[in-house]
């Protein structure tokens, strides 16, 4: 039997609440698929950082790498310090595991809300490749006269040949598998210097995807676009920060916070790829089973394709749409049962099969860019 080994971070507020929900869907997968997994739960977040003091040690960034995935939930506290929990663990195991790309699928499924009128499902359904690693993010700044009026801030973009090119032949590869479509997003008209090298390496790198055709769109116009017209869109690769604002837009295409999923992919060897919901531990509904765990489920179905499980992924895909389908609102009361029996129903229509297939799915895309990468 295949078996993998998963690291399960179930975090603070409804972290723990949908990813409890996911592992439920998880052991019907495993039933119906016939693999297994061993589960190793990793005490991070508010709670366990008021009791020891500890965020992210390197003992458990070791025992981490010995796992196959990571399954997150949220982290977040009003108990804690802003920032602290977020830097100190979500950033912290980005780095250490080198996760050299943040992968946002936005998909509208048949019968979610969405607040864009007339958008339809056969209209949305792209991915954004966002390089996870630099960019505006991990150029250090400077400051001099703080507090005086000759206040002055420089803030600098790292961007290297080395993860740009890892971040756009990964795009080329999933466009490859999928409708053939890779756009570049960027500000090269401004911001030339780094838009020069995200030029050349899709240049150079579209030389090996000669059946991928590419565009390219500006930051701005993209905003305004992806609400209008996201058929435009298959795989869009873009920076950090621009990919940070461009998918909390898409995550609101596809009905929002509860159903957007995301995965943090690294291609080191020793290292350890993480799936998680988009949303944070949203404390102001934590422990009223108000939660929406469809963010966490598409998660674990990632998870699972990237894990080489494409069936599996695939069908879980398929049973959390065929629920959130039929849900009469996304978040809260309104969505007519709690985050426990939504997970009851997930494995319910999983087990049973009779969810209708999801197609074009990305979770059974992404097994094969996997596969066709080695692993
Ligand atoms: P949030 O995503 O936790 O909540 C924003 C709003 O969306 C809230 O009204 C919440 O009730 C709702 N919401 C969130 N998830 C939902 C779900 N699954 N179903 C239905 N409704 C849902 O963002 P917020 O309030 O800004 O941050 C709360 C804490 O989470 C903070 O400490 C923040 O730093 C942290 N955070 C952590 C993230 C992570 O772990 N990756 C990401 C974003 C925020
Ligand atoms: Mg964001």
């Amino acid at each position: 039997m295949r078996r993998h080994s998963l690291a399960v971070l179930p975090g603070d507020g409804v972290g723990p609440e949908v990813t409890r929900a996911a592992l439920t869907v998880l052991d019907a997968a495993q039933d119906r698929f016939g693999f297994g997994t061993e589960r190793t739960e990793v005490p991070l977040g508010a709670d366990h950082y008021l009791e020891t003091g500890t965020l992210l040690t390197d003992d458990v960034v070791d025992q981490l790498r010995a796992h196959d995935a990571i399954l997150f939930g949220a982290i977040g506290s009003p108990r804690v310090t802003p920032g602290i929990l977020e830097r100190g663990i979500i950033l912290a195991l980005r780095g250490a595991m080198r996760q050299a790309i943040n992968l946002r699928p936005v998909r509208l499924y048949p019968g979610v809300p969405t607040p864009v009128r007339g958008l339809t499902p056969q209209r949305c359904d792209l991915v954004v490749v966002r390089e996870n690693t630099e960019g505006a993010y991990v150029a250090q700044g400077s400051r001099v006269h703080e507090g005086t009026p000759a206040w002055t801030a420089v803030q600098e973009s790292v961007n290297t040949w080395y993860a740009v090119e890892r971040a756009v032949d990964f795009a080329f590869r999933l466009a490859s598998v999928r409708r053939g479509r890779l756009t570049l997003c960027h500000k090269t008209n401004v911001l030339v210097e780094a838009g020069r090298l995200w030029t050349a390496v899709m240049d150079s790198v579209g030389e090996r995807y000669p059946e991928v055709e590419t565009d390219y769109v500006h930051v701005d116009a993209m905003c305004m676009h992806l609400p209008v017209s996201p058929e435009r869109f298959d795989v869009v690769v873009t920076d950090n920060l621009f990919g940070d604002i461009v998918t909390d837009l898409g995550a609101v295409l596809q009905g929002g916070l509860g159903v957007a999923a995301s995965a943090n992919l690294t291609f080191e060897p020793d290292a350890t790829s993480m799936f998680e919901p988009i949303h944070g531990s949203a404390p102001d509904i934590a422990g009223r089973g108000w939660a929406n765990p469809a963010g966490a489920c598409l998660s674990l179905a990632m998870l699972l394709g990237d894990l080489g499980e494409g069936e599996a992924a695939a069908a879980v895909e398929a049973a959390t749409a065929a629920v959130l389908a039929d849900l009469p609102g996304l978040a809260g009361e309104a969505m007519g049962a709690s985050t426990h029996d939504l997970g009851e129903r997930v494995a319910q229509v999983l087990r049973e099969g009779s969810a209708p297939e999801v197609e074009g799915s990305l979770m059974v895309q992404l097994a094969q860019v996997r596969g066709m990468m080695g692993r």
